[in-house]
């Protein structure tokens, strides 16, 4: 699994390995790439994303529509929908790409009629991902709700890769049921720590308590320390927060409604401060992100 960044994107066509249930709304979706997108996908960094056309996908039978979809499903698909790599495995001669996705409207409905060797255009790999810095010893990853999506890949990534890095994964839902990585929370072999709001599994309350609660008892400093966070921007904005008061390296991987993912629409639209100035400039989740520095974000919420 070695990485250099340096990525070209494109559209390519994917084959479905498969795509299987793992929760009440949560699917696995793994995709097959050849050639060219082979060796695209299999240069991709954690944190990046897709674009994936679901317009073409038919519906699933009326009794596997959730009732809350029921009035929505019927609507036509016009763009492309974005998801980040839960894992991406690579050989010689193809690249599987794992998409973990939440069945949330029309689009990520229609995906789970997805069956083994259908096809799917793919536009990617797209945005920035996250990068390690060289002096850090241990590596926390903050995800809240969908969140842990890009953060599974990412623990991969560094468990190969940063061997020597200590990786702690905070996962933190409203139930246990909407935990994606399950109540057990399997992680590969790196501790993690789960909160629900319910306390149905683990910690209860706010994930950004359970960790806040965690750095005063072990004593962790900043400096020792990247923090890495992917979920609700409300819990993007504490995770901030808390980086800050530690003075600890933060990344955060933003969501915001994307149309193209290529930088032309423009609306992705993301705040971002100018360094020693009270100006602020616009930039774009799609291309400078999806993963931005903490510091670096005018967060509303
Ligand atoms: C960079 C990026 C990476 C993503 N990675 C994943 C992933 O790994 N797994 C996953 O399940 N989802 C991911 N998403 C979100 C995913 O793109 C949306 O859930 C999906 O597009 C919804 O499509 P839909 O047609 O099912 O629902 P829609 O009808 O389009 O939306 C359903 C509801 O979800 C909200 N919504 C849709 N897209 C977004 C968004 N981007 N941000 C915030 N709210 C949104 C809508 O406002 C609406 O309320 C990612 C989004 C981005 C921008
Ligand atoms: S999604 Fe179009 S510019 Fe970012």
């Amino acid at each position: 699994m070695k990485k250099t960044g340096s990525v070209n994107k494109g559209q390519f066509d994917a084959r479905v390995c498969s795509n299987a249930q793992a929760g009440k709304r949560f699917w696995r979706l793994r995709l097959e790439l050849n050639g060219d997108g082979a060796k695209s996908f299999a240069a991709a960094l954690p944190g990046q994303f897709a674009e994936l056309d679901v317009s073409n996908l038919p519906l699933p039978n009326k009794e596997n529509i959730p009732d809350d979809l029921r009035d929505s499903a019927g609507r036509s698909i016009l763009l492309r929908r974005p998801f980040s790599f839960s894992d991406i495995t690579a050989s010689e001669t193809k690249t599987e790409v794992e998409i973990l996705y939440c069945v949330r409207g029309p689009g990520t409905l229609r995906m789970t009629s997805l069956r083994e060797d259908g096809r799917v255009s793919i536009i990617g790999p797209l945005g920035n991902g996250f990068s390690v810095p060289a002096d850090k010893q241990t590596a926390l990853l903050v995800a809240g709700g969908m969140g842990i999506a890009p953060l599974e890949y990412l623990r991969k990534f560094l468990s190969v890769n940063h061997p020597k890095m200590k990786i702690i994964i905070f996962v933190g839902a409203r139930t246990a049921q909407e935990l994606s990585c399950g109540p057990e929370g399997c992680m590969g072999g790196s501790e993690a720590i789960l909160a629900t709001d319910d306390g149905s599994v683990g910690f209860k309350g706010p994930i950004t308590l359970c960790l806040e609660e965690w750095l005063q008892k072990t004593g962790l400093t900043g400096s020792q320390c990247v923090m890495y966070a992917c979920g609700p921007e409300a819990m993007l904005a504490k995770i901030a927060e808390i980086a800050r008061i530690q003075d600890a390296d933060c990344q955060v991987s933003l969501e915001r409604m994307m149309a193209c993912g290529i930088g032309i629409c423009q609306s992705c639209a993301v705040e971002c401060i100018v360094p020693n100035s009270k100006e602020t400039v616009y930039k774009l989740c799609c291309e400078d992100g999806p993963v931005f520095d903490s510091r670096e974000i005018v967060f509303r919420s």
